[in-house]
């Protein structure tokens, strides 16, 4: 371990336009590494060790820019100016009425075609002592995707050496907006990416999530998991109620919903969820300052190929978005997703990596 300072890889991943993507390589004392792209502040691939010590990639990610440009569904990227969906792509903020661009049916997804997953951000090392991060930052315009006032979003990844990926999200803003910013990491931890999810093991720390209408909006209710394949209070393999004759199951296609994560007094950083995967021993506990926890199954994967890459299969991955509730800014009983100028917006999520023998 030592206590020098660690050193971080920063290399040329391609071309956006005219725009440079540079890929930054962070490690730690115990082998772990973690890439991120500065096209959609995005994370490329966690290698992490099995229980037999094999480093193996645990998200679905491509090693070359291509794919990513040619669109891939927010694989690891930081999505905003307001993840999950706004409903028609219209709120009311101060009386007055915005209308944002649509992207999923009727409604807005992740910030609008041109969402910060699209955007090329600029980055800096930012090396410590058993510390590896690097800080991203993007100035979304005022106007840009539909929403007011400029936004400096800024997002930290910093790798520890006890194998924790810290992502931090902090903004500011020149006008009232709407913010929510999201990792989109989809995680495979058998280190197989042909392979599906269906056997990983999940636990939500939630006692009521937020169904859903036709078009994944959440009706405002707050329904208790208690008696539902929604129940994740308990580890259970994802696959074993997925198929259930369940209408919330078949609206999102599988799962594709909020869970309201539990408060614990006094403490806004706490555990919203642990994933493992029985075959590798690998596990990923999920800690989090936001109140919501989107669990989305991978049901739009598909596996047709992209710009000349294999795509994934049907659900190959598994996203664990800690972020504020979907449509937030048309629920006025939801946690508020208003920014302020003179507030700082500022959301913390730890993945903690682990082997089971
Ligand atoms: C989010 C949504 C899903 C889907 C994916 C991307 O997780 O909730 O419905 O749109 O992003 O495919």
């Amino acid at each position: 371990m030592g206590t020098a300072h660690k050193t971080i890889d920063k290399a040329r991943f391609g071309q956006s336009g005219e725009t440079a993507v540079d890929l930054y390589t962070l490690t730690n004392a115990h082998g772990i590494e973690v890439r991120i792209m500065t096209y959609g502040a995005a994370l490329v691939s966690v290698k992490t060790p099995d229980r037999d010590g094999r480093l193996q990639n645990i998200i679905l990610g491509f090693d070359s820019l291509q794919p990513y440009l040619a669109g891939v569904p927010y694989f690891g990227a930081t999505v905003g100016r307001f993840a999950n969906r706004i409903a028609k792509g219209r709120f009311v903020l101060d009386g007055k009425p915005y209308a944002l661009p649509v992207n999923d049916g009727p409604n807005s997804l992740h910030g609008g075609p041109q969402g910060f997953d699209k955007r090329v951000w600029k980055a800096e090392p930012a090396p410590g002592e058993h510390v590896s991060a690097v800080q991203l930052t993007y100035v979304s315009a005022a106007g840009e995707a539909g929403y007011p006032g400029e936004l400096s979003a800024q997002a930290v990844y910093r790798l520890t050496d006890d194998d924790q990926l810290v992502i931090e999200y902090s903004a500011t803003t020149t006008a009232p907006t709407p913010v929510n910013l999201a990792n989109h990491a989809y995680f495979n931890l058998s280190g197989d990416p042909a392979s599906t999810i269906l056997e990983h093991v999940l636990t939500i720390n939630a006692d009521s999530f937020t169904p859903v209408d036709e078009t994944l909006i959440p009706t405002g209710e707050l329904r208790l998991v208690a008696g539902t394949p929604f129940d994740f209070r308990r580890p259970q393999a994802i696959g074993s109620r997925i198929g259930a004759d369940d209408e919330q199951l078949r609206l999102g296609h599988g799962y594709d919903h909020n869970w309201v994560l539990r408060q614990v007094t006094g403490h806004r950083l706490r555990s919203a969820a642990v994933l493992s995967d029985p075959k590798s021993g690998r596990s990923v506990e999920v800690a989090t300052t936001q109140p919501g926890l989107q669990f989305y199954s991978g049901n739009f994967l598909d596996g047709k190929p992209v710009a000349q890459a294999t795509g994934f299969p049907y659900r190959a991955g598994l996203c664990l978005e800690t972020q504020h509730f979907p449509d937030s800014p048309n629920q006025p009983a939801f946690p508020g997703t208003i920014l302020h100028p003179g507030e700082r917006y500022l959301e913390m999520t730890v993945l903690t990596f682990r082997v089971q023998q």
